[in-house]
């Protein structure tokens, strides 16, 4: 499959925007180039345009080759730069799970662009022939997401398999919560298939959520034109240096551990108690409750928001609940107790 020939027409005369520090990546003593203040601040000088010491780290720790990286401002800065590139308004269109994330239709909206919301079966689990069977010569983007905001399950692999082997457009599977289930991971089929595309973020497991720090691992020519559609700087110098400190403390793993950990814990006291949690391979649980919004508003009384889900299909009576630090999770409990009388 020749990827560009999906991207847009209009994008292949594009003459990206070629940024001071793009044109003289090397040192000098005096900097006149980029009409910056000579007065240092710590942050004078504008950012590497493309991040390349943070691909480096990031790069190694997802043994991926940093040209095959892009990172955005957030997962949500390539969601909508992929749409923009490989979409035409008000002609081509989207594939989407349902439920899943909201910002996929979102950004679908923004940009003129139809969604196709697909069933997920009753495992919430994706059905290979329903997604196929509603794609037509315009459906540009397969989007997945494994594990699924808000159902917490990562997708069967031959099911994503079968999909991303005949989808004939972009498979992009959104692995925002892929820490907390790494063999799930499909990172390692990225040279395999050049259609696929995987996003991942800092913001859940590596807990920088504040730094807006999100990856898409794509073939080559998806990754330069991603650069060449982004705004010149758009990860702030802040952002790359704090996120290359820590990454390298390593606090990572134990934390997801822990989380894993109560996760475990939090399900099994929901299911002691007669609620229903769905299996989750992420961070959260989705739980059923017999009155949501009550019981939403009964956490909020104790100091505890958590979101409600129940508006989603197949989610009738769900909340969702990010897993929290023991301490947390114990007042959590504590509160699911008292609502009940248990
Ligand atoms: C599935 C999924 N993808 C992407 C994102 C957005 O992540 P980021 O903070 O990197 O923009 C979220 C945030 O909740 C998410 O649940």
């Amino acid at each position: 499959m020749d990827i560009l020939s999906l991207a847009r027409k209009h994008l292949k005369n594009l003459k990206p925007y070629s940024s001071a520090r793009h044109e003289y990546s090397g040192k000098a003593a005096v900097y006149l180039d980029a009409n910056e203040s000579p007065f240092p601040s710590g942050y004078n000088r504008y950012p590497d345009p493309f991040q390349s010491e943070l691909k480096k780290c990031i790069g190694q720790i997802r043994n991926v080759d940093p040209e095959n990286i892009f990172i955005g401002n957030g997962s949500d800065e390539p969601i909508d730069l992929l749409i923009r590139i490989f979409c035409e308004p008000g002609r081509d269109n989207i594939l989407i799970p349902d439920p899943s994330y909201g910002m996929y239709q979102v950004s679908a909206a923004v940009n003129n662009i139809e969604a196709r919301k697909i069933r997920l079966d009753h495992n919430f689990q994706p059905v290979h022939s329903e997604f196929l069977k509603s794609a037509d010569q315009h459906s540009k983007i397969l989007f997945l997401c494994s594990p699924n905001n808000p159902t917490g399950n990562a997708f069967d692999r031959e099911r994503v398999t079968m999909l991303i082997e005949n989808f004939k457009g972009l498979v992009v599977i959104d692995e925002a919560y892929i820490d907390f289930c790494p063999d799930k991971s499909f990172v390692g089929d990225l040279l395999k298939y050049e259609n696929l595309l995987i996003l991942q973020t800092l913001s859940k497991a590596f807990g920088l959520a504040g730094l807006r720090l999100g990856l898409c691992m794509a073939a080559k020519p998806v990754v330069t034109l991603l650069n060449q559609v982004k705004p010149p700087y758009n990860i702030s110098s802040a952002a790359q240096e704090i996120a290359l400190t820590q990454l390298k403390e390593c606090s990572t793993k134990k934390n997801t551990a822990v989380i894993v950990e109560q996760r475990l814990r939090v399900a099994e006291f929901l299911k002691e108690n007669g609620l229903k949690a769905y299996p989750s391979d992420a961070n959260f649980l989705l739980v059923q409750f017999p009155n949501p919004s009550l019981a939403y508003r009964q956490l909020l009384e104790d100091g505890i928001v958590v979101r409600d889900r129940s508006a989603e299909a197949g989610c009738e009576g769900c909340l969702r609940i990010t897993i929290g630090t023991p301490a947390e999770n114990d007042l959590l409990m504590n509160s699911i107790e008292k609502i009940f009388n248990l």
